[in-house]
This record gives C-alpha cells, structure tokens and sequence, in this order.
C-alpha cells in the first residue's frame, strides 16, 4: 500500500509542513501507478482540472457495439476520474457531459445520455458524499428535461455542505453561451442598480466628453432613465465578466485533459482556460484510467507556466498577468 504525503499547501515554509493525505492513500495501486505516483509532486497539482471527455463512440465502434455503449463505459471513468481528483484534493473538477451544440445528436442518443445522467446520480451519491465532494451543474440547465432538473438540483442540494472537491458536470453548457450569459447579467444587474437608485447611479459613471472612456462609449446613454444626465456606461472589466460566469467562485482551470486525441477546445470554458496547460491523449474516455489521469499530472508538472511573461511559473493573479 502507497502511501501519500504533501506539503503542506498554503503556508510558506512548505518544505517544514509535510502530512499525510487525510484519505492516506487512492486505495490499492497498480504496479503502473504507483510509479507515476512517486514522480509526482503532491505540493504542484493542479487546482482545477477541466476535462472533455471525448471517444465514446469510437470506442464502441471499435468493439462493433452501439455508440451508447461507449457513453456507459464512460461512466466508469467518470467514476475514477472523479474519485482519484478528490482523494488527492484537488479542488475543482469539470466534466463536459453534454455540450449545447449535443442536440443535434439522434434523439436516441440524447434520451439515453439523459438518462444514464440521472442514473449516475442515483448510484454515485454515496461515493460522492463519501468522499466529501460538493456537486454542481453547468450550462443553460433550465432547458434540460425536467426530471433532469430535478435530479440536479437534488444532488446540488443533498452535496451543498460537503466541504471537499467541487465537482462540476458542464450540462447544455456552451463557453460562447456562458459568454452571452454573463454579459446578459451584467446587464440585468446594471439596470436593477440602476433602477432602484437612479440618481445615486453606481453602475454607470459619469465621464468627461473628452475622456477616452466616452469616446468609445459602447452603450448609449439613454436618458429617460437619467434625466438630464452627461453619463456613459461603466467599463467592463475582466473581473466583471469573471464574477458573472457560471465558474464564478472557481479558480481557472490550470489543466485541461481532452481525450481521444481531438486537438479542439468545443466551446469549453472559453474564457477560463486562457492560461490553463492542454494535455490531449489518443486515449478515448472509456479507456481512461487512474494511470492515464497520473500520467496527465505528470506532464502537467513538467510544463514551465509563464502567463506570458519570461519567468516559469510566476502564477499571476490574473489582473496582473502579462500579454501574451
Ligand atoms: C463524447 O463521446 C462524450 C460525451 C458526449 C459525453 C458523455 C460522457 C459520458 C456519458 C461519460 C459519463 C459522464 C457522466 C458525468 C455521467 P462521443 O460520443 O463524442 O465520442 P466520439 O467522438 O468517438 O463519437
């Protein structure tokens, strides 16, 4: 049996902090595993993990099964992925499971991939809370079937105060969607300001005419809601547009794993992978294992993080971080 230590992760003298995992070890390892284990460096993982997990049907294909057997196999390495994540405590995992452009899918397809969601659910929900993770969907999750809403919601809920991982299944999600989004309900929250303090105006500032700020003014005042006013519309900064996406109080994704070999990003967390590390493997997701996943850490650790700057690993916040 393997057992794991780290530094200690948010104090400064790491070197002097060491412990063991509190969940001490991923269980029984392979010889395979173990090796890998013992190059990675438990005080440098990643943060958030993002992945697409992509090959289901070619993974059935190449068995001459139906392509929905290649998504229930999926399954199971949804399971590992998930558990092996939260063992060594990362913080954040998101799974695309169902992208808004997955509607042009045979409806076959998509009321299996639906149902086999809710059964999931049901069946992974003791290790889920076993192992303390805190579950969310997201995407446009109000035009999913409503028995898959309920479903959600119930799992959202029943996971609330889990204290561990935060686990996120990206559902009906779309990164040009979230984008939309966002901006919508800056918006809505601009106007709603607005509208209940229109003469204490905090959303939209006033300018001089000659500022560059007015000059590029991109909404035009309008002034049935402020009578007589000389103003334009705030900036909108990136940390708006941060706090308004559905990964709000996540951290970017430093990683993400695409399987089956496709060298695209399919409109996922466009813009919260900016700076995350690509690993793509030819591996397709039914056949992605503990040691796959060891091995995507690995060559994660190796990458030399610059966020544009000159000196590896500097890890910005990103306010701060440089052009590209
Ligand atoms: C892509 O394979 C995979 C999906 C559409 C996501 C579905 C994932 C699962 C069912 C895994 C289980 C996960 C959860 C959270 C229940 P594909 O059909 O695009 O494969 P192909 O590119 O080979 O056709």
């Amino acid at each position: 049996m393997l057992t794991l230590r780290r530094k200690g992760r948010f104090t400064e003298n790491i070197v002097s902090t060491t412990h063991e995992l509190p969940l001490a070890t991923l269980g029984p390892v392979t010889a395979e595993e173990s090796r890998l284990l013992q190059r990675i460096d438990l005080t440098r993982l990643p943060r958030h993990i993002a992945v697409i997990m992509d090959g289901n049907g070619r993974w059935a294909q190449k068995r001459h099964l139906p392509r929905v057997a290649g998504h229930s196999a999926g399954t199971q390495s949804a399971r590992t992925t998930i558990e092996t994540c939260a063992r060594l405590h990362i913080e954040a995992l998101t799974l695309y499971a169902f992208s808004v452009e997955n509607w042009r899918r045979p409806k076959a397809e998509i009321e299996f991939l639906m149902q086999l969601l809710r059964e999931y659910l049901r069946k992974e929900m003791p290790l889920i809370q076993r192992n303390n993770i805190r579950m969310r969907f997201l995407g446009r999750t109000e035009e999913l079937p409503v028995a898959v809403q309920n479903d959600t919601r119930e799992a959202s809920e029943a996971t609330a105060s889990n204290t561990g991982m935060i686990l996120s299944i990206a559902l009906n999600y779309g990164g040009r969607a979230e984008l939309v989004d966002a901006l919508n309900s800056i918006l809505a929250a601009r106007l709603s300001t607005q509208n209940a303090a229109p003469s204490a105006n905090h959303s939209f500032a006033s300018t001089p005419a000659n500022s560059p700020t007015h000059a590029n003014s991109p909404m035009p005042v309008n002034s049935s809601m402020n009578p007589g006013a000389s103003v334009s519309p705030a900036p909108i900064t990136e940390d708006e547009i941060s706090r308004h996406l559905y990964t709000s109080d996540l951290p970017d994704p430093d990683l993400l794993i695409r399987t089956s070999g496709e060298m695209r990003v399919s409109n996922f967390l466009l813009w919260q992978i900016a700076y995350a590390e690509i690993f793509v493997t030819e591996t397709l997701w039914p056949d992605f294992n503990r040691a796959r996943l060891l091995e995507a850490l690995l060559d994660f650790q190796k990458r030399e993080r610059r966020y544009g700057g000159i000196e590896a690993d500097s890890s910005p916040k990103p306010s701060v971080r440089l052009a590209r």
